[in-house]
């Protein structure tokens, strides 16, 4: 594969997207009209004309979330590695199912897979493999846990189960965990959104409580899942105060690392996730702070034979296992047919080595603290705390919508809105390497001029 031509061509198209608009301005209909009207799939079109056009639509209507003032919902821009990478796929099209059909794909992720579960300091037989993000990487802890705590679940399902199985989270932990209950049948009264403290860490004291009662009322706590990088507001649960906790009652602890695990790379950020190396399962995404294009979550878990018996499926048109030393990814994950995802991990870590991929993610928690710092001086209130680079902030009287509305009628910046403790705020978070301190800095002189249009009249 020719790799000068595709980069030119990526850094073209980069450079297109920094200097154009971030939010798009499209109404369904104005899409489906254009659709319609050049494809009803009657009459072949050259391929050159159909990229041309859809790159069109892409620039047009989709927000960007590549520019370096998208400061968004962990969605990267992406290494150069992982468009090669994701070419190298489509055109080689690896079936990762079983290790016979492709020995060597399977053997790239799970090289990469094992050098990441080390730093995670997990154990040497730990179990991973990659998935299509966090939300399939937490569905794969909950039926681990429920198999591991209930050897004759997988065959006699929840009916067989003498009591209800409970998984508490904090109430800032990411959503998924109410589909993945609504999916396993455990029903979505089966979780505890336990109280967090003022930092909206989850509340050991309120946690110890809920199993307490739980028990009391004949409920079998199952799993605790601390989030290490909440999605709204990046607060880091009390990992080895959880894990301990887990030993003493016999529960799975789950780490949710999808955003935050990148940040076991980073020397001035890894000991945050102190505590990690205790879970017995962790998600984390590539396609997050890795920098790698979607989709590439992973999950990890320190006991394989439970995986093993989670995942187990015998299909005799399938080739069989090549040995005690591999395994078929079909047997031990939820995915099927599976897509060689890992390779762009693979790639990008091997291009950057650990210190490259380490001063990528440290670039951002700089620019993170630059944001904050630059907005506290500028009359912001910053009303989250966490070293994670994800600022959430307001200022007296701020209506957050008609703020966003402006942001996006000037074209300055990617932000959000954000619930915490009942407040409504906005939420920035630095999820491209591109930001630089000249963009931050433009960004907060231009938000902190349209305030007083935002019907906020400044507070200090
Ligand atoms: C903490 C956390 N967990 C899980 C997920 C779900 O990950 P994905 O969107 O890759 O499925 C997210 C998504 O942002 C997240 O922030």
């Amino acid at each position: 594969m020719l790799i000068d031509p595709l980069q030119k061509e990526f850094e073209r198209t980069q450079a297109l997207i920094d200097q154009g608009p971030i939010w798009p301005d499209a109404a369904p209909r104005e899409v489906r009209d254009h659709l319609a009207a050049r494809y009803d799939f009657s009459r072949p079109i050259p391929l050159e004309d159909v990229a041309a056009d859809v790159e069109e639509m892409l620039r047009r209507w989709q927000v960007q979330i590549t520019h370096p003032r998208y400061f968004g919902l962990f969605n990267p821009s992406t290494t150069f590695a992982s468009v090669v990478a994701d070419a190298l796929v489509a055109t080689y099209n690896p079936q990762l199912a079983t290790w016979r059909t492709a020995p060597a794909p399977n053997e790239i992720e799970r090289h990469t897979l094992d050098w990441l579960a080390g730093r995670f300091g997990l154990p040497s037989n730990a179990i991973a493999t990659f998935t299509n993000g966090g939300a399939e990487a937490n569905l794969s802890a909950v039926v681990a846990a429920l198999t591991d705590a209930f050897p004759d679940y997988g065959d006699d399902g929840l009916r067989g189960l003498s009591a209800a199985p409970v998984i508490y989270l904090s109430a800032e932990a990411h959503h998924s965990f109410s589909k993945i209950a609504h999916l396993t049948g455990l029903g979505r009264k089966s979780i505890r959104a336990v109280s967090t403290s003022s930092d909206l860490r989850m509340d050991l004291h309120a946690l110890a409580r809920e199993i307490r009662r739980d028990r009391q009322n004949g409920f079998a706590p199952l799993m605790v899942v601390g989030t290490a990088g909440t999605t709204a507001a990046g607060a880091i649960d009390p990992l080895p105060e959880l894990a301990q906790l887990c030993r003493d009652e016999g529960m799975w602890l789950h780490v949710d690392a999808a955003w935050g695990g990148a940040a076991i790379l980073a020397p001035s950020l890894r000991h945050y996730l102190a505590g990690i190396e205790f879970a017995d399962s962790i998600t984390c995404d590539a396609h997050k702070w890795f920098s790698v294009s979607m989709a590439c979550g992973m999950f990890f878990c320190r006991h394989p034979e439970t995986v093993a018996r989670t995942f187990r499926a015998a299909a005799a048109y399938m080739p069989g296992s090549a040995g005690d030393t591999t395994f078929d990814p079909y047997t031990h994950s939820v995915q099927w047919s599976r897509r060689f995802a890992g390779l762009k991990l693979f790639m990008s870590l091997a291009e950057r080595g650990e210190p490259g991929m380490a001063a990528m993610i440290e670039h951002q928690a700089r620019m993170g603290n630059v944001l904050r710092k630059s907005l506290t001086a500028a009359g912001w209130r910053v009303v989250n705390k966490t070293p994670f680079p994800l600022v959430c902030f307001t200022r007296d009287g701020l209506d957050v919508p008609a703020f966003l509305a402006e942001l996006k009628k000037e074209q300055i910046v990617w932000m959000s809105e954000v619930h915490l403790n009942g407040f409504s705020a906005v939420r920035a978070c630095i999820t491209s390497f591109k930001t630089t301190e000249a963009d931050i800095h433009d960004v907060v002189r231009a938000i902190t001029r349209i305030v007083p249009r935002g019907e906020s009249p400044a507070a200090r």
